[in-house]
């Protein structure tokens, strides 16, 4: 379904479902307007009722003031914490002690189908063990505050562990997505000027062994702050020497560390960097999204409690990779912070077999589900009995997130999946916003469920529609998504950008004078928020982001092209996937075939196969205007066989003519020549 026709069947969305089980019937809408406008008007008040519910080693004496550079805001100014405190050593002094943590599920299986292995880590133990490893970093690995490493790490228990021994001693990582190339992770690695990567001997993807040892080795060899390679050990082998010079196992240099080694958790300031996330943009490099420490812990607390309605006994499943921040943010810290029960599954939705997932949910009880519309997709394709054979009764709570969700999508999550019986929400956030700002909110019982549409702004939070020049749309009319009001959990202090204050203020702020999302957006009468995708030319692969820039720089680096345009076109499944077009040296292979293959070999070498392009077209100029503006919206028709339609308003800058011969020309040229 193309994205325009799935954003018009949404709007069309008549269902207003109020569930007993989540709504009083008597609240309305007002009521949790009233509710927002008084958490505005209040704003600061508001913030640091939510803030005290968290226990600080100091309190803040100052809810947000500004920060050094413009649009970077302090959150809880002069407080003091540990998230790896919030997420064990304060359960460990409750009740929670030896309450499940992690329930981990490895990929492989037994011959009858049955997991080969599952970890069970109570509160008590990811506490020892990230105690233990928090050590390893701090005596052995010399690492101390301020310091900067990289995980390239696959879905194991070891990488939580890792992300929370790291913010227990006040160290900075990045999780690298472990499906990302070598290429990909030494530019991650520099940027930041990592002192060791941390990743494995291997991981299991659909029954395959991905080695990431290799491509970390490969990595490093462009990254001279990289002291040695940490390895966590989870296939057993490594298809290339272990070299002591730059290797180290993990379990060797834990070996003589004793079960009950204590590593006291710094007292981190609030404003201090949590992390750094890479993300991609229109242009340049992937950016490094910082997160601090106070604020991201305050809004996703916050949102436990709001959107996932977390209660002790639940069990909880987000299905994304560690290596998005949905990962990083509802798997790691906020279920930790809450003392949830968090599920944890290291492979592929479909393997061995189709109903992997759903075997999932009813082997552990899954309560909550947070999943992605790519995902439901994917799995609608395959057929019901997949999942009418388990046993899903036990789930609740729904959402999903990274996309608009499509109706169909959202039936079958509220049918199948939640027999009716569990609200379903689409929560909207960005890497950016750190944790969800735009969402139904079934833990504040005050948000009558609308099928489909994201929801109001959560409390404290300030979203508004608006046109081109900044001016707030009339309900119901498509406009761009802005924040007006800092957020904690906003990109944090001291850049926002890491390394790039001047970037992040034009990349976020210049356009609207407020952090603009870059979605488009419809605010609807009930006060809904409606996102309905990228307004800049941001793809979408399966709920993950993926810069044009990036591809094109890739595509570039190859020896038989001179230019490239990438642009998404829409896929049934992915949502979207990128196409390119490219214009060939002269000396490059006259076959079509072999220059297509290649170039996808290459993409997913520089990046990895998340960036594979669907179709390559070889032309021999790309549609560009005078000014040397690459029109996309041409290569999106053309390739999607949808005519060219009103050019007059088609590219702001190009003159008619232009946009037509660039038509023609392109049309000639890839008539039966797609890759
Ligand atoms: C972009 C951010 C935040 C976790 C995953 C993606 C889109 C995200 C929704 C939703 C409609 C959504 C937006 C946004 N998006 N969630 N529920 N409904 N669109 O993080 O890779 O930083 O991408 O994802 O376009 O700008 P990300």
């Amino acid at each position: 379904m193309g994205q325009s026709e799935s954003i018009r069947e949404a709007l069309n969305f008549e269902e207003r479902i109020t569930l007993d089980n989540w709504v009083h019937r008597q609240v309305s809408i007002s009521d949790y307007h009233s509710f927002h406008r008084e958490s505005l008007e209040r704003f600061e008040e508001f913030w640091a009722g939510v803030a005290r519910e968290l226990e600080w080693f100091k309190n803040f004496e100052k809810v947000v003031e500004r920060g050094d550079y413009p649009n970077v805001y302090k959150w809880f100014v002069g407080g003091r914490l540990n998230l790896s405190y919030l997420c064990l050593d304060r359960h460990v002094k409750s009740w929670r002690k030896n309450k499940v943590a992690l329930i981990w599920e490895g990929e492989p299986v037994k011959d009858d189908g049955e997991p080969l292995e599952t970890k069970i880590f109570t509160y008590y133990d990811l506490w020892r063990y990230v105690n233990r490893v928090a050590y390893v970093m701090k005596e052995k690995l010399h690492l101390k505050r301020g310091d900067r490493v990289a995980f390239y790490m696959p879905m194991i228990p070891e990488l939580p562990i890792l992300m929370l021994a790291a913010s227990r001693i006040g160290v900075v990582f990045t999780q690298v997505f472990s499906g990302f190339s070598a290429e990909a992770l030494a530019s991650r690695i520099s940027d930041l000027g990592a002192r060791y990567v941390f990743t494995t001997d291997g991981y299991y993807r659909r029954g395959k062994i991905v080695r990431t040892k290799e491509i970390a080795d490969k990595a490093v060899v462009e990254c001279p702050t990289v002291e040695k390679i940490i390895l966590v050990r989870r296939v057993g082998n490594t298809e290339t020497p272990v070299n002591p010079e730059r290797h180290v196992y993990l379990d060797d240099l834990l070996k003589d560390v004793k079960p009950n080694t204590y590593v006291k958790p710094e007292e981190m300031e609030s404003t201090d960097i949590l992390y750094v996330l890479y993300t991609s943009g229109t242009t340049g490099k992937p950016k490094g999204i910082i997160h601090d420490t106070g604020g991201y812990a305050v809004l996703l607390h916050a949102t436990m409690k709001w959107v996932f309605d977390i209660r002790d006994e639940d069990i909880y499943w987000c299905t994304a990779d560690i290596g998005w921040v949905t990962g990083h943010s509802y798997i790691v810290y906020g279920p930790l912070m809450a003392g949830a029960t968090v599920v944890m599954y290291e492979g592929a939705p479909d393997y061995p077999a189709p109903d992997r997932w759903w075997s999932i949910i009813e082997r552990y009880g899954v309560t909550i589900f947070y999943t992605s519309p790519t995902a439901v997709r994917a799995f609608m394709r395959l057929g019901t009995e997949h999942v009418t054979k388990h046993d899903l009764s036990t789930l609740r709570l729904i959402h999903s997130v990274g996309e608009p969700i499509n109706p169909a999508a959202w039936r079958w999550l509220f049918e199948l999946i939640g027999g009716g019986r569990c609200p379903v929400g689409s929560t909207w956030w960005m890497t950016e916003t750190g944790g969800i700002l735009i969402s139904h909110a079934p833990g504040l019982k005050l948000v009558p469920l609308k099928a489909g549409t994201n929801g109001p702004p959560l409390p404290g939070i300030e979203a508004e529609v608006v046109d081109e020049n900044g001016k707030p749309v009339p309900n119901g009319v498509k406009g761009y998504l802005i924040i007006k009001r800092p957020w904690p959990g906003m990109p944090g202090p001291p850049t926002g950008m890491y390394g790039d204050p001047e970037r992040y203020n034009s990349v976020y702020f210049s356009r609207f004078g407020y952090f603009f999302t870059g979605d488009y957006a419809i605010r609807d009468s009930d006060g809904y928020i409606w996102v309905l995708g990228r307004s800049d030319e941001v793809l979408k692969v399966a709920g993950h982001r993926i810069g044009t820039y990036e591809l094109e720089s890739a595509l570039v680096s190859h020896p038989y092209v001179a230019e490239a345009a990438v642009c998404g076109v829409p896929d049934d499944v992915k949502g979207e996937v990128p196409i390119a077009y490219v214009v060939l040296k002269a000396d490059a292979p006259s076959s079509a075939k072999i220059v297509q293959d290649e170039l996808r070999k290459w993409v997913r070498e520089r990046i990895g196969a998340i960036a594979e392009p669907k179709s390559i077209f070889i032309v021999s100029r790309l549609p560009k205007t005078r000014s040397g503006k690459i029109m996309r919206r041409i290569m999106k028709a053309l390739a999607t066989g949808q005519p060219i339609g009103d050019i007059t308003t088609l590219e702001d800058e190009a003159a008619v003519e232009e946009v037509k011969s660039a038509y023609e020309t392109l049309l000639k040229e890839i008539s039966g020549k797609s890759g």
